[in-house]
């Protein structure tokens, strides 16, 4: 979609605008002005959004709808920017314009037609925020397809091929590490998850050095290509969907793809622990002592509670192969009870410090994006206690099992990086069954958005 900025719109072209607050100048349509509704004009080729005030989410909708309503009657339009010197909100419009446009059509007969230009009439200079809005909605749009593209085609190896291709483009190191080094360095956790599978495990990699890096951040991301829950099956109906278990390591590769073209001046580490959770003779099993990387003892009582194991040896990794870290974030889609706990729409953030958690809540209003905070507290731990390993893989509790699963990974930690570290569980918002928001049903590429803005405030 090509982005151009012009003094004034062209009035034989559709044109798509915002409303904020009230006006009667459509009361002739019954138009009410009320949040996100919607005027579709087909004779004088126009399209009317109405939000009640301007910020990042309702700029972004409104955008999102504009170009999804016109898109079905013309390949180019004009649009007005809303009048606004904030930067956050052009940039969250002009994203919500692109993301309009995005549909998964890999697997349909019939393709989709896409928008092949957008004008925007616009008194201020927006090159570098539409240069921002394009980098970043193109990344969101690149973890949509992986996530939504099927278990058989993206496993483990295809992941390790999307990082090669990054770091090929951008000029980063990538190192891959496959199933023989898992098992002769002791990933043991990583290694059992992934054992009935024939496609064979890969932890990834990547890395983003420029010169003068302001800051060292590790960012992992879970990357179970697929969850069918191993011998603790998933129910049939819980195990559909189970492809976006992969959300994090996707968020990550689509991270890493917009750090070179938004010169972040921060080192970035994205690492990937990206497996298959299958059934098999030589599937892992409730009952197994696993020992993680860091020598740690772990009684398995259910191996749908993978992601937990991964995510602890990737921590290790990165612990052991990366020196003097500022921040070490982990995206996740870990546990349905955080979706029980905050809706399908937001995600949970855990950690220990405070502050760290607060800057990813603030930057997630600038990216339209929402996080939540899930309390650890003192009690909550023992409920991993293990009588006959150091811990174990599911909690004794079913309730707060977002928090007791963010405290399972919080045990991998070395006591200098806990304050260091944020878990991010996305398991609601990175796959949705259903349009919301900007999103259109399926993947989100949730934490993409939130993260380059974190960086780029780091930078
Ligand atoms: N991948 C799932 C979590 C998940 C559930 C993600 C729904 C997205 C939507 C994870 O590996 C899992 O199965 N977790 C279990 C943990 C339980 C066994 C303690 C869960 O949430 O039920
Ligand atoms: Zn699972
Ligand atoms: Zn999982």
């Amino acid at each position: 979609m090509e982005i151009k900025v012009i003094d004034k719109l062209n009035p034989k072209n559709w044109i798509g605008e915002v409303v904020v607050g009230k006006t009667n100048k459509y009361d002739k349509y019954n138009f009410k002005c009320e949040n996100e509704e919607l005027l579709v004009l087909i004779e004088s080729r126009k399209v009317v959004v109405a939000i009640d005030k301007l910020d990042c989410d309702n700029a972004k909708i409104a955008a999102y709808k504009i170009t999804k309503a016109i898109k079905k009657y013309a390949d180019s339009f004009g649009v007005k920017l809303p009048k606004t010197k904030n930067k956050d909100i052009i940039q969250n419009f002009i994203e919500g314009l692109i993301l309009g446009d995005y549909e998964f059509d890999k697997y349909k007969s019939t393709k989709a037609n896409h928008i092949k230009k957008v004008e925007i009439a616009s008194s201020i200079k927006i090159s570098d925020i539409i240069h921002k809005a394009q980098i970043t909605a193109q990344s969101i749009c690149f973890t949509r397809d992986i996530v939504n593209s099927m278990p058989d085609e993206i496993y483990p190896a295809v992941m390790a091929q999307y990082a090669k291709k990054i770091a090929k483009e951008n000029g980063y190191e990538c190192k891959i590490y496959d199933e023989k080094y898992l098992k002769k360095e002791g990933y043991n956790a990583f290694y059992s998850v992934a054992k009935a599978s024939v496609h064979t495990p890969r932890l990834i990699h990547l890395i983003h050095k420029p010169k003068k890096a302001k800051k060292r951040v590790v960012i992992i991301g879970k990357g179970l290509t697929y969850d069918s829950g191993g011998l603790s099956l998933k129910p049939a109906d819980f195990m559909v969907t189970m492809k976006s278990d992969k959300a994090g390591a996707s968020a990550v590769l689509g991270i890493m793809n917009a750090l070179k073209k938004l010169n972040i001046d921060v080192e970035v580490h994205g690492i990937i622990g990206a497996a298959e959770n299958m059934i098999g003779a030589d599937a892992y099993k409730p009952d197994d002592i696993l020992v993680a990387k860091n020598g740690k003892t772990i009684e398995v009582r259910n191996t749908d509670a993978e992601g937990r194991l991964v995510l602890a040896d990737c921590l290790c990794y990165a612990q052991e192969n990366i020196k003097d870290f500022d921040y070490i974030f982990d995206f996740a889609t870990l546990t349905g009870a955080c979706v029980v706990a905050l809706g399908e729409y937001t995600s949970g953030v855990m950690g220990f410090n405070e502050e760290l958690k607060d800057l990813v809540v603030k930057t997630s209003h600038k990216s339209a994006e929402l996080y939540a905070p899930l309390p650890f507290n003192r009690y909550l731990p023992k409920l991993l206690k293990s009588s006959i390993a150091d811990i174990c893989n599911i909690a004794s509790s079913r309730y707060g099992g977002a928090i007791t699963a963010g405290l399972f990974l919080s045990e991998f930690l070395q006591p200098a990086n806990k304050d260091k570290w944020v878990h991010l569980d996305i398991a609601g918002p990175a796959f949705v069954e259903k349009e919301w928001g900007y999103n259109s049903h399926g993947a989100s590429g949730a934490g993409v958005g939130m993260m380059l803005r974190l960086l780029e405030s780091l930078s």
